[in-house]
């Protein structure tokens, strides 16, 4: 069974929502070679104190940290350390899920450090338009499999992979609800879409073959190939005609987006 939101609910996905924007929008201004992914989840947890605010993946199913730190490689759930150190030519996906009066709000991008190789430039694009090809097709009485095509269709004709193993996910008062959003699928299928659905679209994007493998830490989430992978999310509500996006951003995602135009 798939929630509809109540008006309150929505207004309190709206508030979270800009929560966890602002707070991405801000690491996006601070992320630099040279810094470690100890030094986002610092970032993170401070800014999130200060609003009010608390990370939800601390101690969420054991996670041991407050955001998901995910450089080259690695496809998602990157455990931040002191230890990894961001250096140039790098891409990091970090992940940011607040949570304020009681709601959740989960939002991820791709940063570049730096100056991206030809591949790391091609992934992170195809991820981003992939996650805007995704949100392009919600709206009441569409299909769940309507998304997933979408994003299978654009990432795989530009020679990528699309993971499998985690989707995106209803959301609420619940990190992780009912639907799950497959990133492949068939158009015409799945489950229908209503206005007052809230749920997340967050594509993950391998330059090479789509397989994954978890480390032995149990989280870290690598490609099996070794190739590069790139992943965006944002958390949205299903209106009639297409979708709020509650983690809209005011302003441009320094270090990530316009860096592809800029490099010409
Ligand atoms: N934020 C991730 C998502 O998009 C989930 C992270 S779970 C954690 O669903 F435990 F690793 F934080
Ligand atoms: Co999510
Ligand atoms: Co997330």
């Amino acid at each position: 069974m798939i929630n509809i939101a109540s008006p309150r609910d929505i207004q309190g996905m709206r508030v979270v929502g800009r929560m966890a924007a602002e707070t991405l929008l801000l690491v996006g201004e601070k992320i630099a070679a040279g810094m470690t992914t100890e030094d986002l989840d610092r970032l993170v947890v401070e800014d999130t104190k200060r609003r009010g605010a608390k990370c939800a993946p601390l101690n969420y199913h054991g996670f041991p940290k407050s955001v998901c730190t995910s450089i080259n490689n690695v496809v998602c759930h990157g455990i931040p350390t002191p230890k990894a150190v961001l250096a140039d030519g790098d891409i990091v996906n970090v992940d940011v899920t607040t949570i304020f009066d009681g709601y959740f709000g989960d939002t991820s991008a791709t940063f570049y450090i730096g100056r991206p190789s030809p591949d790391a430039l091609r992934v992170t694009e195809v991820a981003r338009k992939c996650l805007e090809l995704g949100l392009a097709e919600v709206r009441e009485g569409a299909r769940l499999g309507d998304i997933g095509a979408a994003i299978q269709e654009y990432a795989e004709a530009n020679g990528c992979g699309v993971v499998r193993d985690f989707v995106g996910h209803g959301i609420g008062k619940k990190f992780h609800d009912e639907p799950k959003v497959s990133h492949v699928g068939r158009r015409g299928t799945g489950a229908r879409l209503r206005a007052g659905m809230l749920f997340t679209i967050e594509p993950m994007i391998n330059a090479g073959d789509w397989r994954i493998e978890v480390l032995d830490d149990e989280w870290t989430a690598v490609t099996k190939d070794g190739s590069l992978s790139a992943q965006f999310e944002h958390t949205l509500l299903v209106t009639k005609d297409g979708c709020e996006v509650l983690t809209a951003r005011e302003q441009p995602l320094r270090n990530s987006e316009g860096i592809a135009s800029l490099l010409g």
